[in-house]
Parts: structure tokens; C-alpha cells; sequence
């Protein structure tokens, strides 16, 4: 079973290990990666904008994290920034576990609602298959927003 806690400053380097080998990201996106989870571990910046949950299993290895935060300027909207699950721990529910503990913390901070973009290339499938099976809806759609063909889909739930 895995369990779905706060991130801890020592859950660095797995995170850096889980970025790399996600097996999706390219080089500049896992930088960016990298840059969001150092940012959430950083003391001056916790429990502020950026805020992680990881998933830990058995011995308690990190096996995946998720990064969201408040939207600034608005009241009550969240953003979801960031998914990965190790490769060779998904489809055992673990997306979907620190998806609902996503939002229970949410919730517990009075946040109404959640907002998660992501891309339409294929490589996200798994991603929006995700967000639709924990009942979020497609609402937007930015046309080449990534890329040529690469859409940007933005999924919104009521909490
Ligand atoms: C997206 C991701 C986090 C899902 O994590 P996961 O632990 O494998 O997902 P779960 O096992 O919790 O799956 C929950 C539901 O999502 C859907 N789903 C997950 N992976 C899927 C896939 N490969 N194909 C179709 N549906 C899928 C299913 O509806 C599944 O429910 P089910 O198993 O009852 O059918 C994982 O695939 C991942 O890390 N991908 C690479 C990183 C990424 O794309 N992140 C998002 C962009 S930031």
C-alpha cells in the first residue's frame, strides 16, 4: 500500500531521480521540474505557493510526487502544477491517491476548486485519462499552445 504525505527536504534526490526517468519530460521540462519541487522544499517558500505531496510505498521510498499550490489572485482556486508517478509503480492507483490527497489538503485550506493544464500530445494520455477518471472536466483548449498540434487543455473540478 502506499501512503500520501508532505514532502520532506531529504525527498530531493528522488525527486530528481523520479523527474529524469519519467520517461515524458524533455530535458528543459525536467529542468523546470526540478526548479518547482526545490522551490516547494525551500523553507522560505513552504506552505506558500508551491506545496508537494509525495507517495511513498513499503520501505518508504519516494515512488511519486505531485506539486500544487494557490492560484494567485483569485479566491479559492488552486492550480495542480505538476504529476509523476515512477515508471514502473503506475496504474497501481498512486496518480489517483495523491490526486485525492491533493484535494483533501485543498479542501482543508478552503480552496473551491481546482485547475490542472496539461497537454494534448500523446505522451500525456495517461495524464488526462487521470484527471477525467477523478472527475475533472476538460473547459479550454488553447490551440499550438506547446507546439504545433500540441494543444494546451485546461481541466477544472469542483470541489
Ligand atoms: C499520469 C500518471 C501520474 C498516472 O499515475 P498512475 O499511478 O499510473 O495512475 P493510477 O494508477 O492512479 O490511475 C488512475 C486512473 O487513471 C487512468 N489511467 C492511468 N494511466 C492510464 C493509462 N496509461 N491509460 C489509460 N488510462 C490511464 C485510469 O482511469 C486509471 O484508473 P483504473 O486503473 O481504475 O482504470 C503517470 O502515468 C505518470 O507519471 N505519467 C508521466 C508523467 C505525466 O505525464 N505527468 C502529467 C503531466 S505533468
Amino acid at each position: 500500500m502506499a501512503n500520501v504525505q508532505k514532502a520532506r527536504k531529504g525527498d530531493l534526490p528522488s525527486l530528481r531521480h523520479i523527474i529524469r526517468n519519467s520517461g515524458v519530460f524533455n530535458d528543459e521540462e525536467q529542468a523546470v521540474a526540478i526548479e518547482l519541487v526545490e522551490a516547494a522544499l525551500n523553507k522560505e517558500q513552504e506552505d506558500k505557493d508551491y506545496k508537494l505531496l509525495t507517495a511513498t510505498r513499503d520501505g518508504g521510498s519516494v515512488v511519486g510526487y505531485i506539486c500544487y499550490g494557490p492560484t494567485p489572485m483569485t479566491e479559492g482556486t488552486w492550480d495542480v502544477y505538476w504529476i509523476i508517478v515512477s515508471a514502473r509503480n503506475r496504474g497501481r492507483g498512486l496518480g489517483r491517491e495523491l490526486l485525492r490527497g491533493t484535494e483533501a489538503a485543498i479542501r482543508k485550506q478552503g480552496g473551491k476548486r481546482v485547475i490542472i493544464d496539461t497537454s494534448t500530445q500523446t505522451s500525456y494520455l495517461a495524464a488526462r485519462a487521470l484527471y477525467e477518471s477523478c472527475g475533472y472536466r476538460a473547459v479550454a483548449t488553447v490551440p499550438n499552445y506547446y507546439k504545433t498540434r500540441w494543444h494546451r487543455v485546461t481541466f477544472y473540478k469542483k470541489l
